[in-house]
């Protein structure tokens, strides 16, 4: 190769980076009780990424807000944040999203079902219960409690609460699995969890992440157990009454893991998963964590928005 031509191929590599390094986009998804211009822990969450990252982002609002957040199916919110992403010119090549809390089932909802939808790069996940929660102690918000509390006794998994109610979508009885995965509307269908239902399409997008951090707050007595940040479960047939209840299960000996129902396990075989533990209570993360653990993968590092050589499939050292 000629001193030009080898010159010219510099050039256009140089261009390539530089085009790597524009910053990409992220997303918030907030949790429950919750709404864009406001988050009970972190004040404003958006803007102090902004501010610490560089990177432009963007609160993703789910209806109206608040209220929405506790009556609307998850399902339902999904379409709606699928479709509002899909028309937000800045995603088309590709965004990072960061959610708190329920957040996060909304944020795998949009990465697994939201057809046609911008690539995401990277996931990062605060306090999600991704494997469900078993409990309602964390019911302390205020006057929804009551109401709350009276739908759950109606019956959880009817159509009525399913469809009323978001967290009766994960709600997750560990001693009552089959009407879990009979009657439960969103969690099941999010973990490829009803055995001849699974969609391999689910898997394929979630796979395609270039890295998951999953978040798990120390002190978190919301979600119960905390251990579904990390997709932990407790064995099914668990009794949740029972005062000394068998050892949980991490996310490695769970079937969703071992059998790779969603491909947390090949994002993890291939070094994109970080499980994070961090002190505090639910989703109250403190800075220093936040720019530990979130801010680097908001950033353009060459790993955050990693190019594989089209050969050898291996990723590109810039
Ligand atoms: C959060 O930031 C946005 C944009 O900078 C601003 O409009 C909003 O008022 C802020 N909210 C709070 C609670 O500070
Ligand atoms: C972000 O930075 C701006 C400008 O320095 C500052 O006024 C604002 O308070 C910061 N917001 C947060 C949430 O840290
Ligand atoms: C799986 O999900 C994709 C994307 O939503 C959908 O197009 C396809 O029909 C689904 N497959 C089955 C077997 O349900
Ligand atoms: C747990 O205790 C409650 C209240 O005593 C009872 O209604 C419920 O059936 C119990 N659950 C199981 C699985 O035994
Ligand atoms: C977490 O809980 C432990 C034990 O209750 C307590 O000592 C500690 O201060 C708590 N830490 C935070 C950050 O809330």
């Amino acid at each position: 190769m000629g001193i030009k031509r080898f010159s010219v191929v510099v050039a256009i590599t140089l261009l390539a980076l530089v085009h790597v390094s524009v910053s990409v986009p992220f997303i918030v998804l907030h949790g429950i009780q919750a709404d864009c211009s406001y988050d009970s822990f972190n004040g404003n969450f958006t803007e102090l990424l902004r501010n610490l990252s560089g990177s432009p982002g963007s609160c993703v609002e789910v209806g109206n807000g608040i209220l929405d957040s506790w009556i609307m199916p998850l399902t339902k919110q999904v379409e709606i944040v699928c479709e509002k992403v899909k028309n937000m010119e800045e995603l088309r090549q590709g965004y990072n999203i960061v959610g708190r809390s329920q957040g996060n089932l909304v944020a795998r909802g949009l990465i697994e079902f939201c057809d046609d939808g911008p690539p995401v790069y990277n996931y990062i996940s605060l306090a999600g219960p991704h494997a469900g929660i078993c409990s309602i102690p964390w019911c302390t918000y205020g006057k929804w409690c009551n109401e709350v509390n009276t739908l759950i006794e109606k019956g959880l998994y009817t159509d009525f609460v399913q469809d009323h109610l978001a967290p009766s979508g994960y709600y997750k009885i560990p001693s009552d699995i089959p009407k879990y995965l009979e009657s439960a509307k969103y969690l099941p269908i999010l973990n490829n969890e009803k055995p001849n239902q699974r969609n391999s399409t689910y898997k394929d997008r979630f796979t395609s992440l270039n890295n998951l951090v999953l978040v798990m707050f120390q002190n978190d007595s919301a979600i119960i157990p905390k251990e579904s940040s990390w997709f932990g479960v407790f064995p099914d047939g668990t009794n949740p009454n029972d005062t000394s209840p068998p050892p949980l299960l991490s996310a490695q000996q769970t079937p969703l893991y071992i059998e790779d129902w969603i491909g947390l396990k090949t994002l993890d075989v291939a070094g994109k998963v970080q499980f994070v533990s961090v002190p505090g209570q639910h989703v109250e993360m403190a800075t220093p964590d936040i720019i530990k653990y979130v801010v680097p993968l908001l950033q353009n590092k060459p790993s955050s928005v990693q190019r594989l050589n089209r050969k050898t499939k291996e990723p590109l050292r810039p």
